[in-house]
């Protein structure tokens, strides 16, 4: 098969493993007979320094004509000091929305491998943890309007959260329809004793519950969320929820794992096309240095094979390379233990790589 991948490498670590990935992506091509065609876009920062914008319109418009999109990360302390239409961040959120990407898949899953790094008991541990957080991109608050205004002599800020009908309909058709080949739970969370978004969200999704009977359903509070992540994770297979509950909690849910330079995301609208990239940040403590976790990308593209190229056999090759590489004790900085041995980025690739080949 032929490809189009268009590559934003982004800020910090992004550049490093994004490489990495990509090493993978050749492997894979050389492997399985398929031709990939990488077309450089600069989103974040690195695109406000060139081009005095977070997401050029011509650098989305080579995002619209490839088959799909990998992305390291992007921001930075440099760019911290900008007003918040002008951040890197604004063009993630830019390149979400101009793809209509809504449905944000972050997966939970504990490596056997890493299970001594989770911050979490061993006991609750030893339960499992394989759980997807399916989080609405590109509504609610972060895409409502935002403004500070100047009132009785100090200054007031507003951000809006807004929700319509079909918005919350077609995410959760997303979460019944993974839940679906998985183990048929969905946990729907929202703040229904407070917001009206979230009434309303738990409405739709009720009547959406009643499509889908095979499938168990339960609503739970945001707050009560976050502290059932931390007091026994196995009970949840798909959680699904709303732009800012879902960011905050996939954060959480990805740190009782181990460590969270192991998860990989991935973003779909309609169609084939999708933004997958790791969940991590951009990192610039260790930027350039060789130090950063390069598996969440790696990953990411193991992700993109199989949901937006339908490489099922590829992917599942890149995953257990993966797990080769951990079971052979490496580890980079961020998830090193007793026992094993630590890697730089590239040595981490370099392992993968060969145990793909
Ligand atoms: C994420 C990130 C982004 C978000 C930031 C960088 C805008 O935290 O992908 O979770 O809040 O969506
Ligand atoms: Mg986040």
């Amino acid at each position: 098969m032929e490809k189009q991948i268009a590559v934003i490498r982004g800020d910090g670590i992004g550049p490093e493993i994004v490489n990495e990935a990509l090493r993978v992506l050749e492997a894979v091509a050389e492997k399985y007979g398929h031709q990939f065609q990488y077309v450089d876009v600069d989103m974040g920062g690195i695109a406000i320094d060139r081009w005095g914008q977070a997401l050029p319109r011509e650098m989305l418009d080579r995002c619209l004509a490839s088959d799909s999109v990998l992305l390291g990360a992007v921001g930075g302390p440099k760019w911290d000091g900008m007003p918040g239409d002008q951040r890197p961040e604004k063009g993630l959120l830019a390149l979400r929305s101009g793809m209509g990407l809504y449905a944000n898949n972050r997966p939970a899953k504990l490596w056997k491998q890493l299970a001594q790094a989770s911050p979490l008991k061993q006991e609750i541990v030893e339960k499992g943890i394989d759980f997807i957080v399916v989080r609405e991109l590109i509504g609610g608050v972060y895409f409502g309007e935002h403004r500070t205004d100047e009132v009785n002599g100090e200054q007031k800020a507003t951000d809006v959260m807004s929700y319509s009908e079909h918005e919350i309909e077609r995410i959760g058709r997303i979460a019944f329809e993974t839940a679906r080949k998985r183990r048929k739970k969905v946990t729907s969370v929202d703040k229904a004793n407070v917001l009206d978004t979230s009434r309303l969200w738990r409405k739709v999704m009720h009547q959406l519950a009643e499509e889908y009977p095979d499938v168990e359903y339960a609503d739970m509070l945001v707050d009560n969320a976050a502290m059932q992540i931390a007091k026994d994770p196995s009970q949840f297979d798909v959680v699904v929820t709303e732009n800012m509950f879902g960011d905050i909690l996939s954060d959480e849910a990805s740190m009782i794992t181990g460590s969270i330079g192991m998860i990989p995301s991935s973003s779909l609208g309609e169609g084939s096309r999708g933004l997958y990239e790791p969940i991590h940040g951009s990192a610039p403590d260790i930027a350039g240095q060789n130090k950063a976790n390069p598996i969440g990308t790696i990953l990411s593209a193991a992700m993109m094979l199989k949901y937006s190229f339908d490489m099922d056999e590829e992917a599942a090759a890149v995953e257990t390379a993966v797990n080769q590489a951990l079971d052979a004790g490496l580890r980079t900085a961020d998830m090193m233990a007793d026992g094993c041995r630590q890697v730089s980025c590239s040595e981490m690739g370099d392992a993968i790589l060969g145990y793909l080949k």
